[in-house]
C-alpha cells in the first residue's frame, strides 16, 4: 500500500475518468493558480514596489560597496542558511517543525508530479510511492506539532488550539488538511477512500487556490528578504537602525557618560530581551 502509485491506483479504478491528461491537467491549474496569485498579490500590496525603493533607499545610506563577488557570496549563504537549514528561527522547536514541514512538503509536491506526469499508470513503482507518504508524513509531523504547541497563540498567548484566525492559519490548515487526507485516501478503499479523495482534492484546491489570501507566497518573498537583510548587513546601511557599539570602549563612554556611571566599565552584553524567558505569561 505505502509503495504503490495511488494516482495510477485511481487510473486502474476508474480509467475513464481520472485519465492521465485529466491529472495533468490539474496539475498544471494548480501551478497556474500558485503564479497568478504570487503576482497578484505582488501587485496587490505593492511589495515588489517597496522592495525596491527600500533597496534604493538603502543603497544611498550605504557606507560600503558590496562587490559581486561578495554579493553571490551573500546569495549562497542565503541558500545555505536561511533557505535549507531554516536558520531564522532561533527556537530550535520552531526551527525543527518548519525543516519537517518545508522539506516534507517539497518532497511531497515533487512526487506527486513525478508519479503523474512520468508514471500515470504505473501502480507499482516503490521509491517514489514510498517518497510520497514520508513527504505527507514528515509535513503532519512538523505540521500538527506546530498547530498544538509551537504557534505563537497557543505556546505564548495560551489560547487553545483549536481557535482558528481564518486568514492567518489558512495556510497551515490547508497544508495539514492537504497531506493528511492524501494519507487517509491511500490507506483506505471503497467509498470511504473516496470521501478522503474528494477531501483530499479539495484542499488541494484551497492550498494552491488560495494563495492571495494565504502565507503561501512567503516561501518565495523570505529568500529575497534574508538576502537583502545580508546586503543591508554588509553594505553598512542597516534598514536606517544605529549599529550597537562596544559598551566598554572609551570613546563610547565619552560620548556617553551615563554608561560607565549606571552600567560600570565594563557592561556585560545582555542581548535581545526577548529571548531572556520563554513569552508566558498569560
Ligand atoms: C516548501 C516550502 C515551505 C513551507 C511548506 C513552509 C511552511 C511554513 C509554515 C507552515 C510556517 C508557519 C506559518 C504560520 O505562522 O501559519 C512558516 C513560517 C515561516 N517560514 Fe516557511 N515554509 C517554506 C519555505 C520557507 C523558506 C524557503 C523560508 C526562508 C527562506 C521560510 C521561512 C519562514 C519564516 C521566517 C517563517 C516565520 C514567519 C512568520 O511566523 O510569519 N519558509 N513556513
Amino acid at each position: 500500500m505505502i509503495t504503490t502509485n495511488p494516482f495510477a491506483q485511481l487510473n486502474t479504478l476508474a480509467p475513464d475518468i481520472f485519465t492521465p491528461g485529466l491529472m495533468q491537467a490539474f496539475i498544471i491549474l494548480m501551478v497556474l493558480l500558485v503564479i497568478g496569485g504570487t503576482i497578484f498579490d505582488v501587485l496587490h500590496k505593492k511589495s515588489a514596489k517597496y522592495f525596491f525603493e527600500n533597496t534604493k533607499k538603502g543603497q544611498k545610506n550605504a557606507k560600503r560597496e558590496v562587490s559581486s563577488a561578495e554579493r553571490k557570496g551573500l546569495m549562497v549563504k542565503t541558500l545555505t542558511n536561511e533557505v535549507l537549514t531554516s536558520s531564522e528561527f532561533s527556537n530550535q522547536k520552531r526551527r525543527l517543525s518548519h525543516l519537517l514541514t518545508m522539506y516534507g512538503f517539497t518532497i511531497f509536491v515533487a512526487t506527486t508530479a513525478i508519479m503523474i506526469f512520468a508514471y500515470p499508470q504505473t501502480v507499482d513503482t516503490p521509491i517514489l510511492a514510498l517518497l510520497w507518504h514520508l513527504g505527507a508524513l514528515m509535513l503532519c509531523v512538523g505540521g500538527y506539532w506546530f498547530w498544538f504547541a509551537i504557534r505563537v497563540d497557543v505556546a505564548a498567548e495560551g489560547k487553545p488550539w483549536y481557535k482558528i484566525s481564518y486568514r492567518a492559519d489558512m495556510f497551515i490548515l490547508s497544508l495539514l488538511a492537504t497531506c493528511t487526507f492524501a494519507l487517509l485516501w491511500s490507506f483506505t478503499s471503497g467509498a470511504i477512500g473516496m470521501f478522503f479523495f474528494v477531501l483530499f482534492i479539495i484542499s488541494t484546491v484551497f492550498l494552491f487556490g488560495g494563495v492571495i489570501w494565504s502565507k503561501f507566497a512567503h516561501m518565495f518573498f523570505k529568500p529575497a528578504a534574508a538576502y537583502e537583510k545580508r546586503v543591508v548587513q554588509a553594505d553598512g546601511s542597516n534598514e536606517g537602525l544605529p549599529t550597537v557599539p562596544d559598551l566598554s570602549s572609551s570613546e563610547v563612554h565619552e560620548k556617553f557618560p551615563d554608561i560607565p556611571t549606571y552600567m560600570g566599565e565594563n557592561p556585560e552584553n545582555m542581548g535581545a530581551g526577548i529571548r531572556r524567558e520563554p513569552a508566558n505569561h498569560y
